[in-house]
């Protein structure tokens, strides 16, 4: 990490950060609860990634008490926007008093960002071999590699069908992924691209497990139950027709992998593309 001079006042990193070299200015941002928001920032014009993919991004942290020397603070996180935007957007956790999100929910428009433009992960279309349905599993703001990918014009070449399930605790915590689905049946420009009702392929399974809602419990219950299966309307996972992305906490990672190899699949990589691949939403 590089390191940078100390600033005059710490109180708000965002304010204090001189040009940074890779600082991207912050052109929208968007509250959903108390724990969740996302925003936009400027996409260097060099950057290319895979829809999908992360990268490292974060502000200035406080100064270190004895050199009075401050660095970046920088965290993973998932590219919520597709690869053909020109703006790059997040979906992000509010952690009260987690190092950088506590700064990072009061961000404005305007405000810089540090983004270090080198994408890597699992969650693309290159891991994974020829299937006819593909699966995207999320619980949280693991959607967010899934918001990318629901706006990538492959996604609906490569599949018949495009399986979303999100699991929340909370109502409130389904707003960012609901929105996202509804808005792709207006959006012209998607509806142009990758063609006139193209949104018809997706089935939209969302669950929440602490608060009321239509559909209840974990998703992995309810596939274990069959219940999934049955609203859906399609039979479990095989290796022959499905291919899967699953982004939550590690629980949740685990859980699922476990079912997969039960199904039959066999998990994938950049390297060497199979049935289906895994990413944390988070590390624990
Ligand atoms: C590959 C990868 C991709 C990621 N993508 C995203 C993303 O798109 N959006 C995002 O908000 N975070 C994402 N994260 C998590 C992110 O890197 C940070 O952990 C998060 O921004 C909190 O940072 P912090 O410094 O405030 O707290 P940290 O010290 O990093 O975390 C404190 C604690 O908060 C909890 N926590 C952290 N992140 C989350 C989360 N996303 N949801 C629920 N609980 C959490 C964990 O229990 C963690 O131990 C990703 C992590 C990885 C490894
Ligand atoms: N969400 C909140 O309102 C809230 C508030 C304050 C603090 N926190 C803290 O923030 C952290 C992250 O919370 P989060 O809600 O964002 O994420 P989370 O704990 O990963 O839960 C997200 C969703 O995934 C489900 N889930 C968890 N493990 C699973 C598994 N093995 N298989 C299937 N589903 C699984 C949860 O169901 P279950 O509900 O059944 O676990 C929940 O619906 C936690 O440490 C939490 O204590 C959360």
């Amino acid at each position: 990490m590089t390191e940078m001079t100390p600033v005059t006042d710490t109180s708000l990193a965002t304010k204090a950060v001189p040009a940074l070299p890779d600082a991207q200015k912050v052109t929208e941002v968007k509250h959903y609860t108390d724990r969740l928001f996302s925003f936009k920032m400027t996409r260097p014009v060099s950057m290319r990634f895979r829809s999908g993919e992360f990268v490292m991004i974060g502000l200035m942290g406080d100064p270190n008490p004895e050199t009075g020397k401050v660095k970046p603070l920088l965290r993973a996180y998932s590219i919520a926007s597709p690869s053909w935007d020109e703006e790059l957007e997040f979906y992000s956790i509010k952690v009260q008093d987690g190092p950088l999100t506590s700064k990072l929910q009061h961000i404005k428009v305007g405000d810089e960002v540090i983004l270090r433009p080198k994408p890597v992960g699992t969650l693309v279309h290159d891991a994974l071999i020829p299937g006819k349905r593909i699966w995207f599993f999320a619980t949280g703001t693991g959607f967010a590699p899934f918001a990318s990918l629901l706006r990538e014009p492959q996604t609906y070449e490569d599949y018949d069908e495009i399986i979303i399930t999100h699991t929340c605790r909370e109502v409130g915590e389904l707003t960012y992924g609901r929105d996202l689905i509804e808005a792709l049946k207006d959006d012209e420009l998607l509806n142009e691209v990758i063609g006139e009702g193209f949104w018809k392929k997706i089935k939209y399974y969302p669950t929440t497990t602490r608060e009321e809602s239509p559909k209840m419990g974990r998703i992995t219950d309810l596939m274990r139950s069959g219940e999934a299966f049955e609203d859906l309307g399609v039979p479990p996972l095989n290796p022959e027709s499905d291919r899967a992305m699953i982004c939550g906490n590690l629980a949740f990672n685990l859980e699922l992998k476990e079912m997969f190899e039960d199904y039959g699949l066999v998990e994938g990589a950049n390297s060497n593309p199979q049935h289906y691949v895994v990413e944390k939403a988070f590390l624990d």
